[in-house]
Parts: C-alpha cells; sequence; structure tokens
C-alpha cells in the first residue's frame, strides 16, 4: 500500500508521516526532499531560480514517478501537490493508494506558520501576523475543495502525536 499525507503547509504531514513509517515499517518519503535531492537544489532557489510554475511541473512528475514505481510507502505532499494539474486524480485513481488530509485549523496553522515562514516562498514575503492570517484563511478555504477529496479525513487540533497515529492506523486497515 502506498499512504498518501496531504494538508495544508504546517499541517504535520512529514512529521507523522515520518512515524507512520516507522510503525508500519514501510518506506517514507517528503516529496519536497525528494524534490530537492532529485534537482540537486533547494525548493527556494527552485522557486527564485525557475519559478512556481517550474516547481508545481516538476511536483507532478516526481508524484507521478513515485505513485508508479513505490509500494509499502508513507508519501507527505507538499501543501500545494494536490491542487495543480490533475495531481488529485492521480492519487484517487493510483492502485492500493490510500489518501489522507491531515485537517488543522486554520489558528493553529496561523500559529505554527507565523515561526516558520522562512523556508516556505509562498509565505515568506508576508510581513505582519495579520496579513498572514488572511493570506491563510483564504488560501485554505481555496484549497480545502481539493483536501477533502482525500478517502479520509483526520481532525488533529488538540490531539497527541500518539492519538493521530493510533487513529491513522485504524484508518487504514
Ligand atoms: C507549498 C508547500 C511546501 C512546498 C512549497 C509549496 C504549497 O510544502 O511544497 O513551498 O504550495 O503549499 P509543505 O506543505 O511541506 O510546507
Amino acid at each position: 500500500m502506498i499512504v498518501i499525507l496531504i494538508g495544508y503547509m504546517a499541517s504535520g504531514k512529514s512529521t507523522m508521516g515520518r512515524i507512520l513509517a516507522k510503525k508500519l515499517n514501510y518506506e517514507f518519503l517528503d516529496l519536497d526532499d525528494y524534490i530537492e535531492k532529485k534537482e540537486s537544489s533547494t525548493i527556494k532557489d527552485i522557486f527564485k531560480l525557475k519559478g512556481e510554475i517550474h516547481f508545481r511541473k516538476l511536483e507532478t512528475q516526481y508524484l507521478s514517478e513515485l505513485l508508479a514505481t513505490k509500494t509499502n510507502l508513507v508519501l507527505s505532499l507538499g501543501g500545494g501537490t494536490p491542487c495543480y494539474s490533475n495531481n488529485m486524480d492521480v492519487i484517487l485513481k493510483a492502485p492500493n493508494a490510500k489518501s489522507i488530509y491531515l485537517k488543522a485549523s486554520i489558528p493553529t496553522l496561523i500559529e505554527r506558520l507565523k515561526n516558520e515562514k522562512g523556508k516556505r516562498p509562498l509565505i515568506a514575503h508576508i510581513e505582519t501576523d495579520e496579513l498572514l492570517a488572511e493570506f491563510i484563511g483564504k488560501h485554505l478555504f481555496e484549497r480545502s475543495q481539493f483536501y477533502s477529496l482525500a478517502n479520509v479525513t483526520l481532525a488533529t487540533d488538540n490531539k497527541t502525536e500518539k492519538d493521530i497515529i493510533e487513529e491513522l492506523v485504524l484508518q487504514l486497515f
């Protein structure tokens, strides 16, 4: 099986993905890390030097590559991956794959992203907390239509990592 974790930036995809993979004895991959390795560049530099459209093409290409070649994998996507090209369709149609939306509330995301803007090109330039809150609210609203197509939606607010992993495992088997 391939478990695909989707959700907004800072929703815990990579953290939970790593723990889940260990528990299932599966390989873990983070799509952003995979892109960085394959392209020998950072996401920040890809955005800066080649632009977002180029980054979105790479995301689509490597997502398809991984879904076609891997098994026993937990794959964390980038926050935007399900929302571009026909990626969500590809995710839903991938044989033996299960997609999970890690749903965090807007206040939780704002709190986490306030301190982690630097490495995220989409929000790095937003100067005040109010503007960041406004951006996240609108952006999440647009993206929710894609995220909510996932096979499973799991609300994560006020839950421990252990709670989330237990719920994930219950949903998977
Ligand atoms: C993006 C999210 C990032 C990364 C890129 C774009 C997005 O991944 O793919 O900066 O469009 O939401 P994380 O969700 O891991 O931060």
